[in-house]
């Protein structure tokens, strides 16, 4: 496709979506423009993606220089020269692979919040029809963009490719790629890469989670290596909970072509005549202040744009069972820590895995899911008896299900067999305990049963606040009763799952819900519009979780970022962390606590029942404010010589209120060696006219001998003192982290107001 001079007509712009030459459209949102070549019977082209600083006048004469570039919008196998790869490619009935699609008009809808574009596209050749949309927020730079295709061909057509959105970035050599890679138990790590010539592709394929491994987000920064405050980023996360594929292209002279959508590989999609198949949609913003302004646009747009349920509300203080008593619930045990909570200061139980099972009680992870009774042997006066304690003490209640799966061994299965993904004929795969499959989210029978199960729970128990849902299985036998293999099941498994969700969203807006797949399994931007939070990481290792909860935090805001105290040594790296780290840790998104509250000494005790407290003052700008990090852990290195002690590695964070008047930093020392250097740590996001009053919050508890027990402890030499904004982000400060604490993990939460 050959770019198009345009013709210009200096037309102000006017409202936010402007008719400016017959057929240029441009789509706004407060600080990005987004201008598109929409002339009837051509092709649909871009023009522009980026800040406002460019008039139409700068594209244009832009865009008469640089002929080679490929200026589709969403270019399809056929239409663009074939050494580019398509976002788009099905096969028609017939069997031909090509399209060509040129502007048959476009429409523009403005609502209060958005202004949404709608082009729409017709093959030349073959009743094919694909509208492309793009929506554009007024109060947030994010612009959403998805396709919907549509045919009147006589047979179905596939779908072979069919992404949500491409985007042309006309950069030399010098873009870097950020992107978060991991695993269970050590999910979000950033990982910062120059990008290459050639082809690079982000994919996952779990088939039921798709953020373990790798994400479906990205950042792309345009001035070389990435920067926290300074420099053009690009932000994209595509907004679906199944197989994506994020792909790279950077040919020779072209500069990067960015596609994104779900991973076509054993999903081509085969698509009835009239059926109108939607892709998910891509959420792209543009910065000029480094990845911190792509992860504030994202944690504002989830927050105020439905993209986070209930997004802009504070989230409760909670104690969760699972690592302090696992399976071993019993109604005493529950009881107990229900205490615990209320004592320290909470707000919320929840009793995670363990609770079910009649026939076969839930007594591992072998047995009983989809059995969704109480297992009156371990709570004899069942859920009644648990919520009744929790009213009496003042506190919430809560629940864990895995709605998504059963166990062979288990009531359900052998009642419904058909109702598990299996092939037929071939032996199961069998995931967690040895029993686990995932059930057919396809089949409406199943999607009833799931609906029915939650809204049962909740009719018959309605003091039940807070669900936390659990996924801990990828889908391992591609199949269906009945329907044998489909090319449609990776993708309707998820159109499945949303409309289960929105079916229980529809009936219970109020209930706090938790999305966990084995940990950040599902942290996605196509379920959080149902969920209210995300399980982090099953890794409570709070040294780990500094650097878990930094990737995770690129793109995810901190009131649904799930965070609890974890107990020491922790169970799985054996490492043993002082209760004021733990805690500090955890403060830093949605606080909670996971462990046997019994087991915990009195400095433990204290050191939360204080941390809870201040957390309590501190959670609308911890929950609620802008995140500016300040001091990335990666460069965490124990020491880099023998004769040269390692400058001292903090990481260090903070959130802003809207307003400028309040912040909270908080600072955590990740190696302690005698003789560190210290390090400044310089804040963001404040006004530097402004005169700020630190004052130290989970002051670390101390022992007091005359008293023979633990005390409050004394605050640092910082407390009560103030400084300007500008002194605090220009010069900066350095923090008493490695000079006052004789025990390891020294770290700092200030409150500035
Ligand atoms: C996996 C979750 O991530 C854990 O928090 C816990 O809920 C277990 N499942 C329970 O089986």
């Amino acid at each position: 496709m050959k770019t198009r001079n345009l013709l210009f007509v200096a037309m102000a712009c006017m409202g936010l979506l402007s008719p400016m030459h017959a057929g240029v459209l441009k789509v706004e949102t407060p600080n990005t423009q987004l201008v598109l070549d929409a002339t009837e019977g051509q092709p649909l082209a871009m023009l522009y993606y980026g800040d406002k600083s460019a008039t139409l006048e700068d594209i244009s004469n832009q865009q008469s220089a640089v002929s080679n570039q490929m200026s589709a919008v969403y270019p399809a196998f056929g239409d663009i020269d074939m050494i580019h790869l398509p976002a788009l490619q099905v096969q028609h009935a017939g069997g031909d692979l090509s399209l060509n699609l040129s502007v048959q008009n476009s429409e523009v809808r403005s609502q209060i919040n958005y202004d949404e574009l709608c082009v729409t596209l017709r093959d030349k050749l073959q009743p094919v029809t694909v509208r492309v949309y793009y929506k554009a927020w007024k109060n947030v730079d994010i612009i959403e963009t998805w396709t919907e295709i549509e045919h009147q061909e006589k047979q179905p057509i596939t779908l072979k490719r069919f992404d949500s959105g491409y985007l042309h970035i006309g950069e030399g050599d010098n873009v870097w790629l950020t992107h978060l890679h991991g695993d269970w138990a050590a999910e979000a790590v950033v990982t910062h890469e120059p990008l290459t010539r050639g082809l690079k592709v982000i994919r996952n394929t779990d088939g039921a989670r798709n953020a373990h491994l790798d994400a479906p987000e990205l950042m792309l920064s345009l001035d070389g290596a990435p920067e926290e405050n300074n420099g053009r980023v690009i932000g994209a996360a595509l907004c679906w909970s199944g197989n994506f594929e994020l792909r790279l292209n950077a040919p020779n002279n072209s500069g990067i072509h960015f596609y994104a959508g779900i991973d076509p590989q054993s999903s081509e999609y085969v698509l009835a005549p009239k059926q109108v198949f939607t892709t998910p949609r891509l959420a792209l913003t543009y910065s000029t202040s480094g990845m911190g302004g792509v992860s504030r646009a994202f944690h504002k747009w989830a927050r105020s744009c439905g993209y986070l349920h209930n997004g802009n509300a504070t989230r409760d203080i909670l104690l969760n069972s699972w690592e302090g008593i696992y399976f071993d619930i019993t109604e005493q045990r529950i009881i107990d820590m229900m205490n615990d909570i209320a004592a320290f200061g909470g707000e919320l139980f929840v009793m995670d895995d363990g609770w079910f099972g009649d026939k076969y009680p839930r007594n591992n992870d072998s047995s009983s899911l989809g059995d969704w009774v109480v297992d009156m042997r371990k709570l004899p006066g069942g859920l009644q008896a648990l919520t009744d304690a929790a009213k009496e003490r003042h506190i919430k209640f809560g629940i864990w299900i895995e709605p998504e799966a059963v166990n062979t061994v288990s009531e359900l299965y052998e009642q419904h067999p058909d109702w598990a993904l299996q092939v037929p004929g071939r032996e199961l795969k069998l995931g967690r305990g040895g029993t686990q499959l995932v059930l057919d989210m396809t089949n409406p029978k199943v999607q009833d049963f799931v609906v029915n199960m939650v809204d049962d729970l909740l009719t018959r128990n309605p003091y039940i606040s807070y669900i936390k849902w659990d996924a801990n299985a990828s889908i391992q036998n591609y199949g269906h009763v009945g329907k044998g293999y489909s090319n449609n099941l990776y993708i309707d498994y998820h159109l499945g799952l949303l409309n289960v969700l929105k079916r229980i969203r529809a009936k219970y807006p109020d209930i706090v819900i938790q999305n966990c797949a084995s940990g950040g399994g599902r942290a996605n931007y196509g379920l959080m519009p149902y969920f209210d939070e995300f399980w982090v990481s099953d890794n409570n290792d709070a040294l780990q979780r500094v650097f878990i909860q930094w990737g995770t935090s690129y793109f995810f805001p901190s009131n649904a970022m799930a965070q609890h105290i974890g107990g020491s040594p922790y169970q799985m790296t054996n490492r043993v962390i002082p209760i004021k780290f733990r805690c500090d840790v955890a403060m830093s998104g949605r606080l909670g606590i996971e462990l046997q509250p019994k087991h915990m000494t009195d400095e433990e005790r204290l050191q939360c029942t204080i941390a809870l407290a201040d957390y309590k003052s501190l959670r609308p700008v911890i929950q609620l404010g802008n995140l500016y990090r300040l001091n990335a852990p990666q460069s965490y290195q124990p020491v880099s010589s023998q004769f040269a002690p390692a400058k001292q590695d903090v990481a260090a964070l903070m959130y802003v209120t809207d307003d400028k008047e309040e912040a909270v930093v908080f600072a955590y020392s990740l190696s302690n060696f005698m003789k560190q250097a210290p390090q400044r740590i310089r804040f963001a996001g404040l006004d530097p006219e402004k005169v700020y009053t630190l004052e130290e919050k989970n002051i670390r508890v101390q022992y007091n001998h005359d008293k023979n027990a633990w005390d409050a402890g004394t605050p640092c030499a910082l407390h009560g003192k103030q400084f300007t904004g500008a002194y605090l982000m220009s010069v900066g400060l350095i923090l008493p982290l490695c000079t006052e604490y004789t025990q390891d993990f020294p770290s700092r939460i200030f409150y500035l107001r």
